[in-house]
């Protein structure tokens, strides 16, 4: 019979089912987005809510993936299987939660179990294990929750890199990155104002706040396809850090401009809403580069003016053909540490070794894209990452290897400033035009360089 997860009657039994074949897949290193739709997959018949429902259980267990673990270690006397664990981990994680009263939580954990051979034996170890947690919640917390990688969240070395990085911030840092993500939108200039987008949602009763200059945060998260003007290309979703991009190139009508690592083409299109340049937007994966074309195609952004080429950036002698170009957007492939919020698996899928190696590959990317700058151009390099061998080691080794690089100040910031860390959301107040950066917004790392 087929270990795959089957769609059970009730909703939060089918979530579960679901999002533990999601996490067990995840915990051996997959992504969670790309584990949930593998598991998704699986499913014969499934519920018509059950991958939203399972993608809410599975993002909210990692938020607090380190105490879950710490908690099963001590109520079960020896490490469960893996499809065990993980819907173990899954239904603690929901009783932590509370939004459904405990006992459906145990009773549809149980049901869960069994309706999955590979847990069908462990459903009353299951229960057992549940129901211990509801009685002894108080002590178990207190027990583990003295340890530091379970109150952060994290790894051990994901903590220390840190904390040696950002001796104050750190642990506002991780304590940001545990919470729910905001929802913020981009308003497409071309369409509309950002100040009309904000009449139009007071108008629908969606309350909403300006943290950037194209940058709206809706309070309360909802499905795309219910936030107005999406699908008629009004706005697009983007952190308001990542909005910072496109005006920060300064790329002016009849300029030639390069996005170097595209996709999904968020950067790409906010570009094309800006500016009259011509953009290439190269990106090595043909089927991610297809969203690029989807994006411009509902932004009505899709003309000759942006062409969207597959190849590799690091080896442009394969895709380049005529002049140089008069601006360089390297948003480079990183360790991702500036957008935990929204992507809590990171820590977890991460391993230390990858920073260094991440580190080699954006050095590839910018010098084997330097040359293809105009003099006097300017080539803005970001990562959406906290980590310095990402951020400010790399991009002052940089200058250091090309004696005709210069890096000019980001606008509104000092020279040399660029590193910006995630803002909490209890600290997110109204934009004005005075501001010199969004006031909510990711982590990211941005250095501007122009050629002598
Ligand atoms: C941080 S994401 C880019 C996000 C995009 N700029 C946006 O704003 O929507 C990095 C992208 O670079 C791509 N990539 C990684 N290495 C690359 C390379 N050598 N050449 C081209 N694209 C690459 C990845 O597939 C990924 O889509």
């Amino acid at each position: 019979m087929s270990d795959a997860p089957i769609a059970a009657g009730p909703p939060l039994a089918a979530a579960l089912a679901l999002a533990a074949a999601a996490w067990r897949e995840f915990r051996q290193g997959r992504a969670l987005d790309r584990a949930l739709e593998w598991a998704a997959a699986q499913v014969m018949t499934p519920h018509p809510r059950a991958l939203a429902a399972a993608q809410d259980v599975a993002y909210s267990a990692a938020r607090h993936l380190a105490l879950l673990e710490a908690l099963i270690a001590r109520l079960a006397p020896r490490p469960p299987a893996p499809p065990v664990a993980a819907l173990l981990a899954l239904a603690l994680s929901q009783l932590i939660s509370r939004r459904h009263p405990p006992y459906a939580v145990v009773d549809q954990a149980v049901h869960a179990a069994q309706a999955v051979p590979s847990t069908r034996k462990a459903a009353p170890f299951i229960n057992a294990c549940l129901r211990r947690y509801l009685r002894e919640a108080p002590a178990l917390h207190a027990a583990v929750e003295s340890e530091e990688t379970v109150r952060h969240n994290a790894p051990r070395w994901w903590i220390d890199r840190l904390r040696s990085a950002y001796p104050q911030a750190w642990t506002s840092i991780l304590q940001t990155q545990r919470e729910a993500p905001p929802l913020v939108l981009r308003v497409n200039a071309r369409r509309t104002t950002t100040d009309e987008y904000l009449r139009r949602l007071r108008l629908a009763g969606i309350a909403a706040t300006r943290v950037g200059a194209q940058a709206v945060w809706l309070h309360e998260p909802r499905p795309v396809a219910d936030i107005p003007g999406f699908a008629a290309g009004e706005v697009s979703v983007q952190d308001a850090g990542a909005q910072l991009a496109a005006p920060w190139l300064q790329a002016g009508a009849g300029m030639r401009v390069l996005d170097a690592c595209a996709a999904p083409g968020g950067k790409t299109a906010h570009l094309a809403e800006l500016t009259e340049a011509t953009i290439d937007a190269v990106e090595r994966d043909a089927a991610r580069s297809a969203r690029i074309s989807e994006n411009l195609a509902r932004l009505g952004l899709a003309s000759d003016r942006v062409r969207v080429i597959v190849g590799d950036a690091a080896q442009p002698a394969q895709w380049h053909r005529g002049p140089l170009y008069d601006r360089i957007l390297l948003d480079a492939p990183c360790t991702a540490s500036g957008i935990v919020r929204r992507h809590p698996d990171i820590p977890w899928l991460r391993r230390p070794a990858d920073v260094a190696q991440l580190a080699t590959q954006q050095a590839r990317l910018l010098d084997a894209l330097w040359p293809l700058l105009a003099p006097a151009g300017r080539l803005l390099y970001v990562v959406c990452s906290l980590f310095p061998e990402e951020g400010v080691e790399q991009a002052a080794a940089f200058e250091r290897r090309w004696t005709d690089a210069r890096r000019v100040p980001l606008p509104g910031l000092q020279a040399g400033e660029g590193q910006l860390l995630p803002v909490p959301l209890t600290a997110a107040t109204a934009w004005t035009v005075d501001c010199a950066r969004p006031t909510l917004h990711d982590g990211f790392f941005f250095a501007l360089f122009e050629k002598r």
